[in-house]
C-alpha cells in the first residue's frame, strides 16, 4: 500500500496535533494542496478521532492516518473513524496483533534490532524508526540496511527542515515523518498559506 499511495503523495508525513477541532479540514486542505497527502493525526488531543472522520470526508485528495496508537482499542476506534492507516511509537504483542488482524498498513515503531526482527516477525516490513534523531539517526537506519535488508523505514522525531532530505536520500527510507510541517504557530495564527508553502518546498 504505501508503494502504490508514494507514486501519487510526496514521501513527508507530517505529524499532527490537533487543539481546536475547527483546524482539522483547513489544516489538511493546506497540505493536500502542497502535494502533502500523508497526514497522521495523532491521539495525543482528545480531538483526534474526530479530525480524522472530518479529514476523511471533507478532504478530497487527503490520505488520513492515526498516530500514537498504543492499544488495540485505540487501533480500532481510529479504525471505525476512517483511519486509512496507523502508526504507533512502539510495538507490543498487543498491537501487533491487533494490526496483524486487520491486515491494513500498519508502522509499527521500532528503535533497535530486536524491535525491527518483531515487527518484521509479524508480517511488517514498512516500520516506523522513532525516535528518529535520539536513536541514533541516519548512522542507526545504515546499520539497519545490512541486516534488514528487505524492511524499509519512516524515521520520525527530531527531524526538520534542515535534514529531512539526507534521511530521504537513504535507500531504505521510504518516508519521512514529523511535526516541522506543521508548526504550531502557524495554526494558531491560521495562517494557512505558509503550511501549503511549506509542504510545497518540501
Ligand atoms: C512522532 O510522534 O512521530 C514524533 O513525536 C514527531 O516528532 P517531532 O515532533 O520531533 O517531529
Amino acid at each position: 500500500m504505501w508503494d502504490l499511495w508514494l507514486d501519487r503523495a510526496k514521501p513527508l508525513v507530517p505529524v499532527i496535533v490537533i487543539d481546536d477541532p475547527e483546524d482539522a479540514v483547513p489544516l489538511a486542505q493546506a497540505l493536500v494542496q502542497g502535494g502533502v497527502r500523508l497526514l497522521e493525526v495523532t491521539l495525543r488531543t482528545r480531538h483526534g478521532l474526530d479530525a480524522i472522520t472530518r479529514i476523511k470526508h471533507e478532504v478530497p485528495g487527503a490520505i488520513v492516518g492515526v498516530g500514537t496508537v498504543t492499544s488495540a482499542e485505540q487501533m480500532e476506534d481510529a479504525l471505525n473513524r476512517g483511519a486509512e492507516f496507523v502508526v504507533s511509537p512502539g510495538i507490543s504483542p498487543e498491537l501487533l496483533e491487533c494490526a496483524r488482524r486487520w491486515g491494513g498498513p500498519y508502522l509499527p515503531g521500532v528503535a533497535t534490532p530486536s524491535e525491527v526482527l518483531q515487527a518484521r516477525a509479524a508480517g511488517f516490513k514498512y516500520q516506523k524508526f522513532f525516535p528518529a534523531a535520539a536513536a541514533g539517526g541516519i548512522d542507526m537506519l545504515k546499520a539497519f540496511a545490512g541486516p534488514f535488508a528487505d524492511v524499509k523505514f519512516c524515521p520520525t522525531g527530531g527531524i526538520g527542515q534542515k535534514n529531512y532530505q539526507d534521511y530521504l536520500a537513504l535507500n531504505n527510507v521510504f518516508a519521512v515523518g514529523g511535526s516541522w510541517l506543521t508548526p504550531a504557530e502557524a495554526i494558531s495564527a491560521r495562517n494557512w498559506q505558509a503550511i501549503t508553502t511549506m509542504a510545497i518546498a518540501g
